[in-house]
């Protein structure tokens, strides 16, 4: 890196105690705004937050057959994982060794050979090189012909119950160990099915003028609903009002958010930066796993375990991955592209062999509240966007003053609910309709830790 840009970025880093106020003894805690402006800051986060750990890249179920490959980023790098003849995963740089072109074009497909479009040199689909064009003709020295020509392996790539994340760096903490407690949310969702989940065709893809950590606090930000989403509510009232008039109607019911007030809901934050929303759903009867309730108990499944797979929740793998359980299951994944631009994929994650009537009101569901063309994600989108075009140029106005709704609600360490599950987060709040904003300190928390790094 240049000496000058190293420099500059160097003491950005040595002010990390100007751009946070941790004190909640004091009852602040506060983030200064260039967090979602400075490119300079967005280019240190992607090196030492994306770039430095474990980050989520896609669903087993996305590369099913042998050959199969899906391409994705680990910060602002170019990755492939491919399913190699024998069924192997693995992850490699999407980048041709030879002068460095992207190798993968596509998001995804199937081939046993990939050539790459500059000067043809092929690989197949455990990464190996098969091919130098015009080999014969290269003058090449015995040394580099005996040389390895292959693609570069990530440093660290593991499947958790079909879920696979992959890390740069191979000096990071297993991946058991960094998802910690929170695995206990992925297994009320791995556990869906006995052959486990799956990736439903239609995956949606949008970018958004913003910060890629409004996304991060949008998903767990229970106190913007009424508001933000007040149309959705309505919409949904109204056609419930309609469908318990009409007798025999076909009823595919969404989560009503008129019905959650007085409801018991809760936070917890764990260690990495990982967060979780759980509510009440007052209905559990419309969700499209009801009618495998009896078979998931008959199967073993704890029943702790699928009395959670009934309660909404929201769940946040720092930096980049989300579960939102409430309407529809949606698996979301953040890609930063600046300080104010982020690409986000939408995914509609559900339990392999799903009777047909629940896929179809699972699908009735998702499409209602999700996506571009749903009603509820663009009011979310337009919400960060007017943060990003519009209130972030007030350059004189330097903190937010968010996350402290809830600061006398939080306690440290599990809550009942959390001991039953077994699971020790670092901090926990709940009661009546909690709108918690402290649950985002963890994650802000995190972020500070990653940047210390760069200090030294
Ligand atoms: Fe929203």
């Amino acid at each position: 890196m240049d000496a000058k840009v190293r420099i500059t970025l160097e003491s950005l880093v040595n002010r990390l105690d100007d751009y946070f106020i941790d004190d909640p003894d004091a009852g602040r805690f506060n983030v200064h705004r260039d967090l979602f402006r400075d490119e300079e800051l967005f280019a240190l986060e992607m090196e030492h937050v994306f770039e430095a750990s474990w980050v989520f890249l896609g669903h087993e179920s996305q590369l099913p057959e042998p050959h199969d490959y899906l391409t994705t980023h680990i910060g602002r790098q170019p990755v492939v994982i491919m399913r190699d003849e024998g069924g192997e995963l693995a992850a490699f740089l999407n980048v041709c060794p030879h002068r460095g072109t992207r190798l993968y074009p596509q998001r995804s497909g199937n081939s046993p050979v990939q050539m790459c479009p500059y000067h043809a040199w092929c690989f197949d689909s455990a990464g190996n090189n098969v091919k130098l064009k015009d080999q014969e003709l290269g003058c090449y020295t015995e040394e580099f012909l005996q040389g390895d020509h292959g693609l570069i392996s990530i440093g660290q790539f593991e499947n958790y119950q079909g879920f696979l994340f992959g890390a740069l760096r191979s000096e990071v903490p297993t991946l058991f160990e960094y998802l910690g407690d929170t695995r206990f949310f992925i297994d009320t969702f791995a556990q869906q099915s006995a052959d486990g989940m799956e990736i439903l065709p239609g995956e949606v893809s949008y970018t958004y003028e913003g910060n890629w950590k409004m996304q991060v606090e949008n998903t767990m930000d229970i106190y913007h609903l009424t508001s933000v989403h007040a149309t959705f509510a309505k919409i949904v009232g109204e056609r419930q009002a309609r469908e318990n008039e009409a007798a025999g109607s076909d009823k595919v019911k969404a989560v009503n958010l008129n019905s959650l007030s007085g409801l018991a809901s809760g936070t917890y934050t764990f260690d990495h930066g990982h967060t979780v929303f759980w509510g009440t759903d007052p209905a559990k009867e419309n969700r499209a796993l009801w009618s495998m309730r009896d078979d998931l108990l008959a199967r073993g499944v704890e029943p702790l375990t699928v009395d959670w797979m009934f309660r909404p929740r929201v769940i946040n793998f720092f930096p980049n991955m989300q579960f939102v359980d409430s309407a529809s299951l949606q698996l979301r994944i953040i890609r930063p592209l600046s300080a104010q631009k982020t690409e986000m994929t939408m995914l509609c994650l559900a339990p392999k062999g799903e009777p047909r009537e629940g896929r179809r009101r699972r699908l009735r569901q998702y499409e209602d509240f999700y996506n571009a063309s749903g009603i509820a994600t663009p009011d979310d989108v337009a919400c960060y966007e007017d943060i990003g075009h519009g209130g972030l140029a007030a350059s004189s106005q330097d903190w937010i003053q968010g996350f402290a709704r809830g600061m006398e609600n939080v306690i440290a360490g599990p809550d009942e609910l959390a001991k039953e599950i077994g699971i020790n987060p670092l901090h926990s709040s709940s009661g009546v309709q909690v709108q918690d904003e402290t649950v985002f300190r963890g994650f802000y928390r995190e972020w500070r830790s990653r940047m210390e790094v760069a200090k030294s």
